[in-house]
């Protein structure tokens, strides 16, 4: 597959934002907030903390985070302004600015916890990315990913399902194409774990789930 450039993947982005939420209930087969809510809830986020949600397209996983620990001060990131307008509307309560996670502009050691979901498969520069993320993070912070898991015969079966679902349910078959080959190139867990290691994480946990379908890591900042 040709690497799409950040661009592209950008207008892709703005492109589905309005049938994001749909798709996305659709393509996880009702099991999208489940998903979500079971990687928050294993960050065991203290109250009054800093979080930021990268990549945080229509803001599920800030949503999720306000609802489990409303004291928390919660900042949404994402590069396509479309999905930004998305997120905000879901969720007045929470502050979105539009930058490149290979480029954030906040000062060292600001968040208590950063999160990502389905983010990092997308993302070119993904040392970079780890990058801003480390220097974005406190002493001790803790570093969520989340997405698709292993390369096994249930995640071939379900490929097949995305694609029959999404020929059902929509006309614009090319960013679900684009998903499932991005899908099939990215790093397995245990070696994005041996990544987030070599851009100086300390590996905290993870967990696989849904016949290891999805995945999600914990790794934590160094003490400073
Ligand atoms: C598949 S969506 C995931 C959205 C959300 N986290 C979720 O779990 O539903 C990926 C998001 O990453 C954003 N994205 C991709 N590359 C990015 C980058 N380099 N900087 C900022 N956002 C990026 C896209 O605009 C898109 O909204």
């Amino acid at each position: 597959m040709k690497n799409k450039s950040n661009l592209e993947i950008r207008n892709m982005f703005d492109k589905i934002s309005q049938k994001y939420d749909f798709m996305n209930n659709i393509i996880s087969l009702g099991l999208n907030e489940f998903v979500k809510t079971q990687a928050i809830k294993a960050l065991n986020i203290k109250p009054n903390s800093k979080v930021l949600d990268l990549c945080c397209g229509s803001g599920d996983l800030g949503k999720i985070i306000k609802k489990l620990q409303p004291s928390c001060d919660v900042i949404g990131v994402d590069f396509s302004q479309n999905m930004i307008e998305l997120a905000r509307k879901k969720n007045p309560n929470i502050t979105y600015r539009q930058m490149d996670v290979t480029s954030l502009a906040f000062e060292k050691n600001s968040f208590d916890y950063i999160v990502m979901g389905f983010g990092l498969r997308n993302i070119q520069q993904k040392n970079k990315a780890l990058e801003e993320i480390y220097r974005t993070l406190k002493s001790e912070g803790q570093f969520l990913h989340l997405d698709f898991g292993k390369h096994n015969i249930y995640s071939k079966i379900y490929d097949s399902i995305i694609l029959f679902l999404v020929k059902f349910f929509t006309k614009n078959t090319k960013p679900y194409k684009y998903l499932i080959l991005s899908k099939r190139n990215f790093l397995e867990p245990d070696e994005l774990i041996e990544i987030f290691k070599f851009n100086k994480f300390k590996y905290y946990t993870h967990k696989n789930l849904l016949f290891n379908i999805i995945s999600y890591q914990i790794m934590k900042k160094n003490k400073i």
